[in-house]
């Protein structure tokens, strides 16, 4: 059985007049991945900040591994954050250190590990992530899909216990974002962290999941497969699968690797 790393509970979270979040409950299961999908606009970032604890709910519970952070201040909310590592749209790499620089930094940030050590860790996760030989090249030198590589490198060096992608392939094309999500993939398996993407790249990845979240006008559901959302009942839900599934899409018809 799976254990529940994440859970909301009757989450409410508004900005002036709009709600963005009405009594969301979900959860989110220890060493999988979560999709979480749904048009721009509807609250998908604020979700990822609400788990976080850069934005507080108005009302309702965020539980981190059976804890309420949604009333955590300070030194405990920051404990619970060293937790999590993030990747963002633009890999957020500091285009004045190499790439080894780069990932070495939360080790010499954030640990007392001596220099032999943290090349050692940096060397071996670079190799894991297919970047040996490119330690010493710049940021502006990489591709798209190496700096994403070198993002996720880096979010990994200090062990997170989960990972959140917002829209992690912003500005990759279609055939390189899927490789990038079979990396994913393959280094969550490798790492065993759980792993929650935000993406509006559908369905192409709704087959990499666990379970996809579905998130509209404040309301968010979850599904076990893509055939599931298919299938759905409610007429939100068949509407965004008619203006973004297209036809009937098994699982079984699978165009990833892995
Ligand atoms: N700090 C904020 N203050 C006011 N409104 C915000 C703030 N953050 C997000 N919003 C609004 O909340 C809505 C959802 O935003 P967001 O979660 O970024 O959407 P997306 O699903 O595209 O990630 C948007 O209408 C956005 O303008
Ligand atoms: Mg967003």
């Amino acid at each position: 059985m799976s254990q529940a790393v994440i859970q909301f509970k009757d989450v409410v979270k508004a900005f002036g007049k709009q709600t963005i979040l009405d009594r969301v409950n979900l959860t989110i299961n220890s060493g999988k991945t979560t999709v979480i999908a749904g048009p721009s606009g509807q609250g998908k970032s604020v979700t990822m900040k609400l788990i976080l604890g850069l934005l507080r709910p108005d009302s309702g519970q965020i539980l981190v591994d059976g804890q309420d952070i949604s009333r955590m201040r300070g030194k405990a909310l920051n404990e619970v954050r060293t937790k999590f590592g993030v990747l963002f749209q633009g890999s957020a790499l500091l285009d004045s250190l190499s790439v080894f620089a780069n990932v070495a930094l939360p080790l010499e940030e954030r640990t007392r590990l001596g220099k032999d050590e943290i090349r050692a860790r940096v060397l071996a996760t670079l190799g894991q992530l297919g970047l040996t030989g490119h330690e010493d090249k710049y940021p502006a030198q990489l591709s798209g899909g190496m700096r994403k590589r070198v993002g996720l490198a880096r979010a990994l060096m200090l062990q997170p216990e989960i990972m959140l992608f917002d829209e992690p392939t912003t500005g990759l094309d279609p055939e390189k974002s899927l490789e990038i999500y079979n990396l994913f993939l393959e280094t969550q398996k490798k790492f065993g962290y759980t792993s929650i993407i935000v993406s509006h790249d559908i369905p192409k990845i709704f087959n990499l999941a666990d379970q996809v979240i579905l998130v509209n006008k404040g309301k968010f559901n979850t599904f076990a497969s893509p055939e599931d959302i298919q299938q759905s009942e409610l007429p939100e839900i068949q509407a965004f699968v008619q203006s973004t599934m297209g036809k009937v899409y098994l699982s079984r018809e699978m165009e990833y690797r892995v």
